[in-house]
């Protein structure tokens, strides 16, 4: 049996992955550590709560004594870290926890694997010598594109990160990239495209588009709706960490990403529509469309190109968009019954 270190995961796209990652690997032990902050909901974990190779540890990833604690305690053999303030508008209303939790956090957890892993820099330990640290990113850090259809976000993109989130991402991978090329850390870093899915927090674009058309309140759209992001499912991105995590080349990068590029507003035509069918009311949702100020510094279009991950590892997206989002709508008119 190995321990791993997932951080975390009481989120949306860890407490996807966990119960995914837990089936598919009998060998593994999980410890998920989480600081429960208003994002961490461990009723997104009940299915894994009883399971012996699943343990939930509540603390803070820029706890250095825990952190250490942990490895120790744990013997922990990899870390998967998907810890992080996640929301663009918390960030520009309150950047400075950002820094704290993805820069600070993500260097403590390094430094300390490093200490429990390593010898000297590129020696490390006997016995642990196939350790990786595997840290989660977005691919925000590349900034915007136009909307020449042939311009995406390749592994080689030059960082430009615009929002204070997508900046203490972009430092995070840096730190995480000094690492490898100082210490000869064994790391991985995958930077995913936007996720939907079952378990997102309410605050995200989709459960608010659902659940404020189920309440039949205004449905907040920013600006004229048309920023542009490369939906995938959370499951998708999840399969891509399992197969980075396991088969991705020491110090490399991946991107992730299921050609999905849809408007805000193609997102909600599209959901109002099934809503139609599925609900019918008087009105169209759609009549609940309302435009709102947008967002500060708001990017314009997100676009990835998985080639690499696609050819070097074989990942294949399995929904498109028409299925995740019939998937997704039927988890959250489960969740509205409760
Ligand atoms: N959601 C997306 O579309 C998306 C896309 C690409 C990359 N990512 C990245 O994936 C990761 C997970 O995203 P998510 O959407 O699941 O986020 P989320 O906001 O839903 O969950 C974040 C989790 O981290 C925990 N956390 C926050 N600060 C902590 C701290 N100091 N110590 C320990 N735990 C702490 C929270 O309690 C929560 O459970 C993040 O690193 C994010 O940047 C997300």
């Amino acid at each position: 049996m190995q321990n791993i270190l997932l951080t975390g995961t009481a989120g949306f796209i860890g407490s996807n992955f966990v119960p995914y990652f837990l089936e598919k690997y009998p060998k593994y032990n999980l410890i998920n550590l989480d600081l429960l902050t208003y994002a961490g909901n461990l009723e997104n974990l009940k299915e894994c709560e009883n399971n012996p190779r699943y343990k939930f540890i509540k603390g803070d990833i820029c706890n250095r004594e825990l952190i250490e604690y942990i490895f120790a305690e744990y013997d922990i053999r990899g870390v998967i870290h998907f810890a992080a303030e996640s929301h663009v508008d918390n960030s520009i209303k309150n950047p400075g926890v950002f820094v704290q939790t993805n820069v600070n956090g993500t260097y403590t957890l390094l430094d300390v694997a490093k200490k429990y892993w390593m010898e000297n820099p590129f020696v490390y330990k006997d016995n642990y010598k196939e350790c990786r640290f595997h840290h989660i990113s977005t691919d925000e850090v590349y900034g915007t594109l136009s909307e020449d259809p042939n311009n995406l976000f390749t592994e080689k993109t030059p960082y430009a990160p615009n929002s204070p989130y997508s900046a203490s991402k972009a430092s995070s991978d840096m730190i995480v990239r000094s690492y490898v090329e100082t210490f000869g850390m064994n790391c991985v870093i995958t930077n995913c495209s936007n996720n939907y899915g079952p378990k997102q927090h309410d605050e995200k674009l989709i459960p608010t588009i659902i659940r404020n058309a189920l309440l039949k309140k205004p449905i907040p759209i920013y600006g004229d709706g048309k920023n542009i992001r490369d939906w995938l499912y959370v499951l998708d991105h999840c399969k891509g960490i399992d197969l980075v995590y396991h088969n991705g080349k020491k110090g490399e990068t991946y991107n992730i990403g299921g050609k999905n590029e849809r408007t805000n507003l193609q997102i909600v035509n599209k959901i109002c529509e099934i809503l139609d069918e599925k609900i019918p009311q008087k009105e169209s949702y759609k009549d609940l469309i309302t435009f709102v100020e947008d967002r500060a510094g708001h990017d314009r279009r997100y676009a990835i190109d998985a080639t690499k991950l696609e050819t070097e590892l074989g990942w294949r997206a399995d929904e498109n968009f028409e299925s995740g989002i019939m998937k997704t709508i039927d988890w959250y008119l489960q969740k509205a019954q409760k």
